[in-house]
């Protein structure tokens, strides 16, 4: 994809449902509109939990939304990286601990220990860069096609894992579920 492309695509796909905070976020280089929609029925909810509206996100976009202060990646993933994620030995990952919440965080790096569902269609993420915090571009950034730092150059797969560059860890996976087909609650 070009840098064109992920550009357009960064801006295009912002859907955000949540209880709290409205506004810009602003994090790194990057700036995110956040269009803020109030869910009356998760008021009652913890503060701590936000549940995400996933129903319009079509394979190969990605919508970010904010919680707990941080961006949030949540990927639909296409087949390709899907199978680009999975084909990865795990002596190429200089991380080699899944760093996922739902499961057993130390379990080891291999995509299925980091995407929601089996067969690895959603890949929900902190967006936060393991380096020094930066947020990470996305839709098939940098040298791995899945997410890129522009602050120094690290470079994640397509299961937000560090392939490249000084991040020391991959993108930590937050404690996440489906709530039937069209939500995701994030907390
Ligand atoms: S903060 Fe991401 S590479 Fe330094």
């Amino acid at each position: 994809m070009s840098h064109v492309d992920e550009h357009e695509g960064t801006r295009r796909d912002f859907l955000y449902y949540a209880t709290g905070g409205a506004g810009a976020v602003a994090a790194g280089a990057v700036v995110w509109p956040l269009v803020n929609q109030m869910n009356a029925s998760a008021d009652v909810k913890a503060l701590a939990s936000i549940r995400v509206n996933i129903a319009d996100v079509q394979a190969g976009t990605q919508l970010t939304v904010k919680w707990r202060g941080k961006p949030v990646f949540i990927r639909r993933r296409t087949q390709d990286e899907i199978d680009a994620a999975r084909a990865v030995p795990m002596a190429d990952l200089p991380d080699q601990i899944a760093r996922n919440d739902n499961r057993d965080a130390t379990l080891d790096a291999s995509d299925e220990n980091r995407a929601m569902d089996e067969n690895g269609e959603w890949l929900v993420m902190m967006g936060v860069c393991t380096h020094l915090g930066c947020v990470p571009l996305g839709d098939g950034a940098g040298d791995f096609g899945g997410w890129f730092c522009p602050c120094h150059g690290s470079h994640y797969d397509t299961s937000g894992r560090i392939r490249k560059g000084p991040a020391p860890e991959n993108l930590p996976v937050p404690t996440a579920a489906f709530e039937g087909d069209a939500e995701i609650i994030l907390g």
